[in-house]
């Protein structure tokens, strides 16, 4: 399993290499746009696009482009969240952030160029019928937007500096949109790719719900005891922005009840297709969120 996540890890990372060409303006956007993408993110959400689409159909490639656009919106979305208006990091990935190389309103623009490029990407697929692309453009636009990703860091920015803790409905919302809904993206897209039944849709939509939560309530954890080298990003960011986290809210031993439930019920939704599919690729990410030390 760990080799062919390495070779859909390669797959990603050569097309992202070529994603960005040079532009005809005399500016250095696009080099700012690569700065992040080509910065050396884990690619989860692309890894388990195609893992998905490769557990219904035995062929991933249909899933490129769809995946691509996905780490496209994800690295937008972790440009602005570094911003000092939003979390204020200086370091991701591994390297400065975005904004302490090419300062703020570049970044801002690198953020807002790379949500765009990445419909243009889906939209150019010559693999894909129109009908399918449609249905991804639009999945995608959902699970982006205000509704989705953007809402849930609204509500997460709402939520800092609170004098009253927020409820745990309310942090389970926000990490279901600020960070799901991609998660959820991911599966889906695969599910509208191979035009899966009704009940094996239902099955994977509620296992990326699980492991949406599962996700973010291990970066939780991870900004507690993790370790800044492996992470490539800053520890103690939620503390110092007195975030509503699972463990501000929980402590330590609940957010790790609650990572362990989420897990359970992953599984079991898993269970309810096993007799059609072999769910390995997908059991393997489970495995991956709950141990990921980075
Ligand atoms: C970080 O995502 C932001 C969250 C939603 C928690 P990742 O941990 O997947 O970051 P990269 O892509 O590997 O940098
Ligand atoms: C980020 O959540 C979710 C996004 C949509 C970017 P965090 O703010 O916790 O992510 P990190 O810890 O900075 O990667
Ligand atoms: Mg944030
Ligand atoms: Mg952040
Ligand atoms: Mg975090």
């Amino acid at each position: 399993m760990k080799q062919k996540v390495n070779t859909f890890t390669e797959e990603i990372n050569n097309a992202i290499a070529v994603i960005i060409p040079q532009s005809p303006l005399s500016t250095n956007l696009e080099e700012s746009m690569s700065y992040s993408l080509e910065a050396g993110g884990k690619r989860i959400r692309p890894v388990l696009l195609l893992l998905t689409l490769d557990m219904l159909t035995s062929n991933h490639e249909q899933g490129l482009s769809p995946a691509l656009a996905l780490e496209m919106i994800h690295t937008y979305s972790l440009i602005h969240d570094d911003l000092p208006p939003m979390d204020n990091d200086d370091y991701r990935r591994g390297k400065l952030t975005n904004h302490k190389v090419y300062g703020e309103w570049k970044a801002i623009l690198a953020g807002d160029a790379l949500l765009t490029k990445a419909f243009d990407v889906v939209s150019h697929d010559e693999t894909l019928s129109d009908s399918v692309k449609l249905k991804l453009i639009q999945r995608l636009s959902q699970a982006s937007g205000h509704l989705g990703m953007v809402g849930g860091q609204t509500l997460d920015m709402q939520s800092e500096n609170q004098e009253i803790q927020i409820d745990l409905a309310t942090l389970e919302q926000i990490h279901r949109t600020k960070t799901g809904a991609l998660i959820t993206f991911a599966v889906m897209a695969a599910s509208d790719i191979a035009q899966v039944e009704n009940h094996v849709a239902d099955a994977l939509y509620e296992y990326s719900d699980h492991i949406g939560l599962m996700f973010q309530i291990k970066d939780d954890l991870l900004d507690i005891y993790g370790d800044e080298e492996k992470l490539g990003k800053s520890v103690g960011s939620d503390l110092e922005n007195h975030k509503s986290t699972y463990v501000s809210l929980l402590g330590l031993d609940g957010a790790e009840e609650k990572l362990q439930h989420h897990t359970d019920a992953a599984y079991d939704c898993l269970a309810q297709i096993e007799q059609q599919y072999d769910t390995s690729n997908l059991k393997y990410i489970i495995e991956l969120f709950v141990n990921r030390d980075h």
